[in-house]
């Protein structure tokens, strides 16, 4: 296993979230839980999630109401496109996989509102598949760990950290390796003074040993 995947499995035992309401549920209330964290912090989501699902415990339910009572649901956390395409996903997996959330990655990543990460983020917490994610913490952990320079909205620049994230995947663990890599980007390795001294890849990390950290990543060209 990469260094990398082996120290953040170590960290995420004594320093990762775990008592998270999603950790541990069914694929359905993963979906929703990366949904709702797409542009939202944990803090603010949790009474959110738990309003909505009890509201709507399953993709059925879901389905099943109407768009104004999910979006009532929704109401406070911004972003209301994330919360048709929820209403939207539902539907389909209703009439599509008869109400079972979608097993495999290709079918979940065509779902209205799902990207390639929160796909991979769903198949790794909620089916332990070996997926490499890349939102917003991840690219800005791996850009310094592993010294990439450029803007992530550049193709190329993307493709090398989306290769790279696969690269330092664990060969098992990866519901919480996944976890380990969303926490120690929220809270260690932050966009403004990053607490190196607490991260535990600090011994390999090459904008720590290039003095680049606050460099990295690269912001927009202009
Ligand atoms: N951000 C996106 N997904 C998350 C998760 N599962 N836990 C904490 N923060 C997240
Ligand atoms: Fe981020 Fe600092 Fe850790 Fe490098 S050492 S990964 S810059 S927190």
């Amino acid at each position: 296993m990469s260094s990398f995947a082996h120290q953040l499995i170590r960290w995420q035992k004594q320093h990762g979230r775990h008592h998270l309401p999603w950790q541990g549920a069914d694929a359905y209330r993963v979906w929703l839980s990366e949904i709702m964290l797409q542009q939202t912090q944990v803090a603010t989501v949790i009474p959110y999630y738990q309003r909505f699902v009890a509201a709507f415990p399953d993709v059925a339910a879901l389905a099943a109401a109407s768009e104004d009572d999910v979006l009532a649901h929704w109401s406070g956390l911004g972003y209301y496109a994330r919360g048709r395409n929820l209403h939207k996903a539902a539907r389909i997996v209703v009439e599509k996989f008869d109400s079972a959330f979608p097993r495999k990655f290709d079918d979940i990543v065509e779902l209205p509102g799902v990207g390639r990460s929160t796909a991979a983020a769903v198949c790794a917490l909620a089916y332990h598949e070996r997926r490499a994610i890349l939102d917003g913490n991840v690219k800005r952990v791996l850009a310094r760990y592993c010294g990439i320079e450029g803007w992530a909205g550049d193709k190329k620049v993307e493709e090398r950290l989306w290769q790279q994230a696969e690269a330092l995947l664990p060969e098992s663990d990866i519901a919480t390796y996944t976890q380990a890599l969303m926490d120690m980007g929220a809270t260690v390795c932050t966009r403004i003074k990053p607490k190196c001294v607490l991260c535990p890849v600090q011994a390999d990390c090459v904008a720590l040993a290039t003095d680049r950290v606050a460099a990295l990543p690269t912001p927009r060209p202009r």
